[in-house]
């Protein structure tokens, strides 16, 4: 049974620790031409990162971390740090699963896998059946992940599925098929590096989270400075498009009136 649920159909419970967390790591590149590095070294750096505000979360008892790691406009690169990203991964994958599944991380991956060599697919085949019972923290990797293609195959296999609702398909007839279905939405949205763009990282799901850019470099992100992503997150009004004044006097209406419920479905791949 999958748990999920619709910012713009329910009014969400905030809490002051983001459940899920979903950040885009860039700036590895800069980082390492900074040192007269080549950028593979700011890729290697930033699995450090990786591992640090995975650490960080489990301390601060984060649900969701989903980090953007390849995107499928990222195959423009010079094939040679295509290649190396790649390496990368599956040396990732190879030294870290074991350590993940013990401190009880589950770890999916998103994207279109299709693309990638069989022997990267066997990797994120046997981590995610390895860890696929641990609760304490979900740890996605966007991989070969595009929001658009995500919402496409989403589309695609409603439409195989419920082929006699063509043309009155609402949210909850899709939700079940979007890659992430079993996370409920991001709360806190992070791209470091500098840039202010989502890159078509998670078109559908980020349309109430909150945002928060900064200049520091992924390679240089750490416990630290997801504090102070944290501390802007605390400081926002999350209205979900209601006044401030009806926040004021009851900031959780879809528990106390009983109008949202929670929207539960059956993934169709479960
Ligand atoms: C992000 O860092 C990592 C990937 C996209 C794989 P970049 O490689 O984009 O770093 P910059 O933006 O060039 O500094
Ligand atoms: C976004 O970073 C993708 C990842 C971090 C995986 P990019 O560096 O590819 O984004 P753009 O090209 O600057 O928008
Ligand atoms: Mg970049």
């Amino acid at each position: 049974m999958a748990l999920f649920s619709s910012s713009t159909q329910i009014i969400p419970e905030t809490h002051p620790m983001p459940r899920h967390v979903a950040a885009i790591m860039d700036g590895n590149g800069r980082w390492a031409k900074k040192r007269f590095l080549p950028r593979v070294a700011g890729h290697s750096r930033g699995v450090e990162t990786v591992r640090e505000i995975v650490r960080a979360c489990l301390e601060r008892g984060i649900e969701y971390l989903t980090l953007f790691a390849f995107s499928s406009e990222n195959w423009r690169r010079p094939q040679e740090e295509v290649s190396l990203l790649m390496q990368l991964f599956v040396k990732a994958l190879e030294q870290e699963v074991t350590k993940l599944d013990k401190n009880g991380v589950r770890l999916c991956v998103v994207g279109d896998l299709s693309l990638f060599e069989p022997r990267l697919r066997a990797l994120v085949a046997e981590a995610q059946a390895k860890t696929a019972t641990n609760s304490r923290l979900t740890l996605t990797i966007a991989a070969n992940y595009g929001g658009r293609w995500d919402i496409l195959q989403a589309m695609n296999r409603l439409s195989v599925a419920h082929p006699e609702k063509s043309g009155h398909w609402n949210e909850e007839d899709l939700a079940p098929f979007l890659s992430m279905h079993y996370a409920p939405e991001p709360d806190l949205f992070i791209r470091t590096g500098g840039e202010a763009r989502i890159s078509n990282f998670l078109l559908w799901q980020l349309a109430y989270t909150e945002f928060h850019f900064t200049d520091t470099l992924w390679p240089e992100f750490d416990a630290a400075a997801l504090d102070q992503a944290i501390a802007s997150y605390r400081r926002r009004e999350r209205r979900f498009g209601r006044t401030s004044e009806q926040l004021l006097e009851d900031p959780h209406p879809s528990i106390s009136s009983g109008v949202a419920e929670v929207v539960a479905g059956v993934h169709p791949d479960a």
